[in-house]
């Protein structure tokens, strides 16, 4: 009987749908029986040999029983793409718990720190900042300083020549030649010269390539007390409001008269350790008068203006600032020191 055909084809595919976990086999089935060929399309090509009066209630059959089909197909089929769905999810989870992985992102280097602490402090008080060649002339960066001929500076030795007159700077002091040419006559200038300087040197406190940052001011009635009173102010802006500062008489070729200045001990304050070679002081930089030698030979008038100027090495005040006892620390880019700052 078709009608008992019908139930088995129905039974048959509601089997094999339980079985089937792919997309695919509903597809098969699909085709198996309700394709071109399928059990239930031969079906309904057979009706053709029915009675004329059995022919409408089978094929009622048939049909009915297609759309069942159908059902159990669609049903099946959205169950399993349900499925694909959740399975996708859950492989494509994100486990939101875990804590999230930091991107190194790098910090200034010491060096740099300290120098723009510097500038800061030197800007506050109305300096401007210039900066000049590292390849120097040395007209600029010993003749135009009064610097005499025999002066132990200029020897090959102490200093890196390129040629007999050109060298790379021992100092960042050329700039103040530089910069008092490059204004009129006598016009006031305030500057700080940061910049890297060369010198025949290497142990733990020297480096042949260091940084120095000098100060250069010119104007009318500049005097000695200015300069004690600015450095003093500078000096406890980068150590402490506690620290004590000195002036010693010294000798530059460039200044007249001309200091060391010192601050107390950074280390014991001043009681005495090795830092400070027990002496409780540090010496930090060199200073003085703008010597009327270095104006006249640079086109100003020393009986109409007067000017001081200093200089100090930025990786001297670094090491005591943050108590750094080798200078060569700086510049081995050891993660283990420079993560510190
Ligand atoms: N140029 C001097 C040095 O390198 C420092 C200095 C600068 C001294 C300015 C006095 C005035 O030692």
């Amino acid at each position: 009987m078709i009608t008992d055909r019908i139930e088995e084809i129905k039974a048959a595919v509601n089997e094999q749908l339980k079985k089937s976990s792919a997309l695919q086999d509903v597809q098969d089935i699909r085709v198996k029986y309700l394709g071109k060929k399928g059990e239930l399309t031969s079906l309904m090509k057979s009706l053709k040999d029915l009675s004329a009066e059995e022919r409408p209630k089978v094929g009622q059959a048939v049909n009915s029983a297609r759309e069942v089909i159908e059902g159990y197909l669609n049903t099946k089929t959205e169950e399993l793409k349900a499925a694909v769905l959740a399975a996708k999810i859950e492989s494509e989870r994100i486990d939101i718990t875990l804590p999230g992985r930091q991107p190194i992102t790098g910090h200034e280097h010491p060096l740099h720190k300290i120098r723009r602490e510097m500038e800061q402090a030197f800007l506050h008080m109305g300096f401007s900042i210039v900066e000049g060649p590292e390849i120097e002339d040395d007209y600029y960066n010993f003749q135009c300083l009064n610097f005499p001929d025999d002066h132990p500076a200029r020897d090959m030795q102490d200093s890196m020549y390129i040629t007999d007159k050109i060298l790379l700077r021992t100092h960042t002091s050329p700039m103040q030649a530089r910069t008092l040419q490059a204004h009129e006559p006598n016009e006031p200038v305030k500057v700080i010269v940061p910049g890297k300087v060369y010198r025949w040197d290497y142990d733990a406190t020297h480096s042949p390539v260091f940084h120095q940052m000098e100060g250069l001011i010119v104007d009318e009635h500049i005097r000695f007390s200015d300069l004690k009173g600015m450095l003093e102010d500078f000096l406890r802006e980068i150590f402490g409001p506690q620290t004590k500062v000195r002036f010693r008489a010294s000798f530059f070729p460039f200044t007249e008269p001309s200091a060391e200045v010192d601050i107390s001990c950074v280390m014991c304050g001043g009681e005495g350790c090795r830092v400070c070679s027990h002496t409780g002081w540090l010496e930090i930089l060199g200073c003085g008068m703008v010597h009327p030698n270095v104006l006249r030979l640079n086109g100003y008038d020393p009986d109409k203006v007067n000017g001081f100027a200093f200089g100090m090495g930025v990786e001297r005040i670094a090491m005591l600032k943050y108590g750094i006892d080798d200078l060569r620390l700086f510049y081995e880019n050891d993660m283990r020191f420079l993560n510190q700052f």
